[in-house]
């Protein structure tokens, strides 16, 4: 499918959506080779010189994005969302895998005509690293999708309701969320019910029950749910969930499935940050292999 369309962004600070993702690997370094694997414990915190370094040297247009995203999720913003997408899926668009990832393409920075490739090549950056290392075909198809959910932006989303760390609404919200201060704005921090620990929820409830910031991993997940093992949809789903992957935040959530399957979207994180290089995949020699990849597990339409 080639649309001819040079979308937009998406409406925001940034100046593309990749930006978040250069901001993540700004905070998430790439650790020396030969080091403990990032977030391998869950509870890595990072060393106060590194948050300050860190806050210090935020681009503007990060610090706003996430001045924004703080502000604006809450518990029914997330409702809604949850309702506007999820409640008729199939009835917006059904579209097969690639078609997605040629419509996600569409999603170009109009200022640089090189990056009209971009979003592809990142997840097929991430398939083959996965690839390369000899892991299950699910996996390596995890990471060729992994952020097919962006094409929210083209559904009209503003980035701060397609991007960034995603967190639970209705309780507490961890200090190991980034930029914290921006959460005094979020008007859910005048609801009493929502700022105890554990919130709207119980103890140990399981994050299948928490709803999380509305973002391009919680809505790729509902469209995929029926046909990946539950390791790959993990990874789906909280592929961005930051605070709780890298920083150990939200354990009093989780059940013991949660604690077990976070062990695969710590082992899927590092393909997602450290596999950008300017060597580009070649797309033509690539595409077979992985139009059977999506045929083995996905039917030529999903509901998007
Ligand atoms: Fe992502
Ligand atoms: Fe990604």
């Amino acid at each position: 499918m080639n649309t001819g369309e040079r979308s937009l962004v998406g409406g925001g600070p940034l100046d593309d959506l990749d930006q978040w993702e250069d901001d993540l690997r700004r905070r998430y370094p790439e650790p020396a080779a030969g080091a403990a694997p990032p977030g391998g414990n869950g509870n890595r915190s990072k060393q106060p010189e590194q948050f300050r370094d860190y806050r210090a040297d935020a681009r503007p247009q990060v610090k706003e994005f996430y001045r924004l995203h703080h502000r604006h999720q809450t518990v029914d913003f997330v409702r809604a969302k949850r309702t506007e997408y999820l409640s008729n899926l199939g009835q917006r668009r059904r579209m097969g895998v690639w078609q997605a990832l040629e419509f996600l393409n569409t999603l170009v920075d109009d200022s640089d005509p090189d990056t009209s490739l971009a979003q592809i090549e990142h997840c097929l950056q991430t398939s083959e690293a996965i690839r390369r290392d000899g892991h299950p075909r699910w996996f390596v198809l995890t990471g060729l999708i992994h952020d097919l959910g962006k094409i929210l932006c083209l559904f009209g989303e503003p980035q701060w309701a397609v991007v960034g760390d995603t967190y639970p609404v209705g309780c507490a919200w961890s200090e190991q969320i980034v930029f914290p201060e921006f959460l005094a704005d979020n008007p859910d921090r005048n609801a009493p019910e929502y700022q105890t620990a554990c919130g709207i929820y119980s103890p140990g409830c399981g994050l299948d029950n928490v709803l999380m910031s509305w973002g391009h991993d919680e809505y790729l997940y509902h469209v995929v749910r029926d046909y990946l093992p539950p390791e790959a949809l993990y990874m789906i789903r909280y592929h961005s969930f930051y605070p709780a992957h890298r920083d150990g935040a939200y354990e009093h959530l989780m059940n013991d499935a949660d604690r077990e399957y976070f062990r695969w979207v710590r082992a899927f994180n590092p393909y997602d940050l450290y596999t950008k290089s300017a060597e580009r995949p070649d797309l033509a020699k690539l595409r077979p292999y992985y139009e059977e990849l999506v045929a083995e597990f996905f039917p030529p339409t999903l509901a998007w």
